[in-house]
Order: structure tokens, then C-alpha cells, then sequence
């Protein structure tokens, strides 16, 4: 089966979940593809698997704008779509605001892999958010008032091995 995971990343973590991907269909082969630096022709696959990351509350401006122009194609292809982000009680919301309601009902599966901040990575005002966030979750941990704890984002393995199960069962 021709696959393609075309991905966009900005600081490597859906990237790495786009190889990890591919690394959990094999036998298969899928072509992987960064949407950051060229839209792939999709034309030619069965299955086309679409992943983003998430920040200040939408999916990668390069995922989105992928999938917009290639709406039609993906309406008639098997698709699927993942992001990485570091509120995966929004995943559903995330993807409602960004793509199209038909793609995302016919789709096989719309996942959150997690998200990871990777504070190193990056830069200017990403880098000052980054570790605002950070810091703000562990404060609230250590508050008093707070009933449950706030999670440091991190990447959820079984959540893109679920995912590689759910694709498999479509072959
Ligand atoms: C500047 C910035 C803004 C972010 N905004 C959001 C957000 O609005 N919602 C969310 O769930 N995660 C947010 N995140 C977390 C990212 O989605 C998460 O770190 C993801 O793994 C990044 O993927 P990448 O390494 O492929 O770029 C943000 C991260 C950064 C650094």
C-alpha cells in the first residue's frame, strides 16, 4: 500500500512521532514528507496521514494550508490526521477549529500524540512562553489549593501505536 505521513514540526517532536509513524506500519514503507519545506502531490497514494503540531491554540499554519488545498483529493483518498500538543484535553477542539468538519468525520482516526516543550529548542518568544508554561504548571503543582496536579506535556507512545493499530485494521 502507498502511504505518505506528510508532517510539519517546529521544534522536532512531530517529526520524531512522524518517524516513530512509520517505524509502527511496517512492513509497510510510507514516505515521509516535511510540509515546511514542500507540499508533496498526494495524487498518488491510498493512504494519506496528515500530522501538525499545536501552538497558541491551532494547528501548524503549514498542516492546515496542506490539507485545505488538497481537500478534494483527500475527500476521495483514505485519510487520517495527528497533532502533537500540550493539551491533549483540547485535541478535539484543535481539530475542529483547523480542518475541514467532512475530512475530519470520514477520517480513520484523529489522535494526540502528546507534546513535549523542548525549552532548548526554542527560540526568541516561543522560548519565553515555553518556559512561562513550564514554570506556571509547577507552581500550581506545589499550591495548596490545587485538587489534581497539572501534567509537564510529554509525547504518549501508546497513543501512536494505537493510532498504527487503528491504520492497520484499514489495509
Ligand atoms: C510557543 C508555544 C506555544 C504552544 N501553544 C500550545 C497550545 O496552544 N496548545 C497546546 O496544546 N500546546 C501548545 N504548545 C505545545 C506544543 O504543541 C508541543 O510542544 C509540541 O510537541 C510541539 O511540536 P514540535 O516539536 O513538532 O514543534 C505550545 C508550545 C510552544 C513552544
Amino acid at each position: 500500500m502507498k502511504i505518505l505521513i506528510a508532517y510539519s514540526s517546529k521544534s522536532g517532536t512531530t517529526r520524531e512521532c512522524a518517524e516513530e509513524l512509520a517505524k509502527k506500519l511496517s512492513p509497510q514503507v510510507p514516505t515521509l514528507a516535511n510540509l515546511d519545506e514542500s507540499f508533496p502531490d498526494m495524487t498518488s497514494y491510498e493512504l494519506v496521514i496528515v500530522g501538525g503540531y499545536v501552538r497558541m491554540g491551532k494547528i501548524s499554519k503549514n498542516a492546515v494550508r496542506y490539507i485545505k488545498e488538497n481537500e478534494a483529493i483527500l475527500g476521495e483518498t483514505m485519510h487520517t490526521f495527528f497533532i502533537c500538543c500540550g493539551d491533549p484535553e483540547s485535541t478535539e477542539c484543535y481539530f475542529q477549529r483547523s480542518i475541514p468538519r467532512p475530512l475530519l468525520d470520514n477520517s480513520i482516526s484523529n489522535m494526540s500524540f502528546g507534546g513535549d516543550l523542548r525549552i532548548k529548542e526554542q527560540k526568541g518568544l516561543d522560548k519565553i512562553w515555553a518556559k512561562m508554561i513550564l514554570s506556571s504548571i509547577k507552581n500550581n503543582n506545589i499550591s495548596e489549593n490545587m485538587n489534581e496536579e497539572m501534567a509537564i506535556p510529554a509525547v504518549v507512545p501508546e497513543n501512536i501505536s494505537r493510532f498504527a493499530d487503528e491504520i492497520r485494521h484499514c489495509f
